[in-house]
């Protein structure tokens, strides 16, 4: 199918209003000619600087010259239990966090997921045209649930990637900014949009994975034969993108290296000396290469302190920031609002589409 033969559909259905959107009263122009970027993230609490490096810094980045939706999926976070008061409280401060790290909502769709409906009527119709046997390959599933006695595996952390699949096919988007751990969910994505397609005619947009090279896989302080995650027990493994510089610098100082003293960028055998380095690469916005440079004839004491004080110093703006939206709840709310009614909006009008290809009545 043609790259926009969707957005030309929905220009048809929709002759006037598909290429705009409403923020703040304003209509505001959604430009056919540029590629969708869609990208979720879950409000589970606190990120870590894996989440920033990972995937929130590239978002940011992300915003020129593209169309940005940016969704806080908060219909993903109860595939786990939830505390409904904290789920909530989560959620603004996850977009507080989305509009620190420099999502700029005059360029960007922030919204959260159970805002716009159509994401879970769209699951729905991909439910019937998703396989069991597909899903129970995702490592991600298998994962999660291994801990899980099989008579109570929630129905809906099985289901969470044609949920994600929704989220993505629901705006025709081009690309899909994400962390390495999500090419598996991504892969079903196409594969559902393709057989739907084959199924019924040009229908979706079939979307992109671009996942990070640097930072993707940043590592545990303490453990570097594992990911950094802020679930670790040891609290010395990871680093929060909101905690305290001081925190921070003796989280570095404390990373776990090796015994030679040469500092060079060689994963397997100095899978600690080079998550530094990534890290450090990925603060300062300069190569893995150019860093080793850098720290040419130093010490480990030395990189340590100087990548902690890299990563405090990218961080800094952002804890300030986070600051300031977090004391204005009126305008978090309506930027959120704002990016809501867009993305309605647009999924509603897809989802028109894909009601009446599977056979829908409507009125
Ligand atoms: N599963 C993603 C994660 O855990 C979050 C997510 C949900 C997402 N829906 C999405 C990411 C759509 C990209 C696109 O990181």
């Amino acid at each position: 199918m043609g790259e926009n033969a969707l957005l030309s559909n929905i220009k048809a259905a929709m002759p006037e209003r598909r290429a705009h959107f409403r923020r703040f009263g304003t209509l505001m122009e959604f430009d056919k000619s540029r590629k969708t970027v869609f990208s979720g993230i879950q409000p589970s609490g606190e990120f870590s600087i894996g989440n920033y490096f990972g995937a929130l810094k590239h978002w940011a980045a992300m915003q020129e010259g593209v169309n940005p939706i940016y969704c806080i999926v908060d219909m993903h976070a109860i595939t786990v239990p939830q505390d409904p008061e904290t789920l909530r409280r989560r959620t603004l401060e996850c977009a507080a966090v989305l509009l620190a790290i420099g999502i700029d909502p005059d360029k960007s769709l922030l919204f959260i997921q159970s805002h716009a409906s159509a994401h879970a009527e769209l699951a729905w119709i991909l439910n019937c045209f998703s396989y069991m046997g597909e899903l129970s390959r995702m490592t991600q599933f298998k994962d999660k649930s291994q801990k899980l006695n099989a008579e109570s595996i929630r129905v809906g952390l099985f289901d969470y990637p044609v949920l994600m699949a929704a989220d993505i096919l629901a705006y025709q988007t081009d690309i899909v900014p994400v962390g390495e751990d999500q090419r598996q969910h991504i892969e079903l994505t196409r594969d559902i949009a393709v057989r739907f397609n084959q199924a019924f005619g040009d229908t979706f947009t079939v979307p992109e994975g671009r996942y990070a090279e640097i930072g993707t896989k940043v590592l545990s302080l303490s453990d570097p034969s594992k990911k950094m995650s802020k679930s670790d027990e040891n609290r010395n493994s990871y680093v929060l993108i909101l905690e305290e510089p001081e925190s921070i610098l003796n989280k570095f100082k404390r990373a776990v290296t090796d015994s030679e003293p040469e500092i060079r960028y060689d994963p397997k055998a100095k899978p600690g000396i080079s998550n530094l380095l990534e890290i450090y690469a990925a603060a300062s916005g300069i190569s893995v290469q150019d860093s080793v440079s850098q720290f040419d004839g130093l010490g480990y004491g030395e990189l340590k302190k100087r990548v902690g004080e890299a990563v405090i110093e990218e961080l800094r703006p952002i804890q300030e920031k986070y600051a300031e939206f977090s004391k204005d709840k009126a305008y978090v709310d309506s930027v959120l609002k704002a990016g809501a009614d867009a993305a309605r909006e647009i999924a509603a009008s897809n989802l028109k589409i894909v009601q009446e290809k599977v056979g829908f009545y409507s009125l």
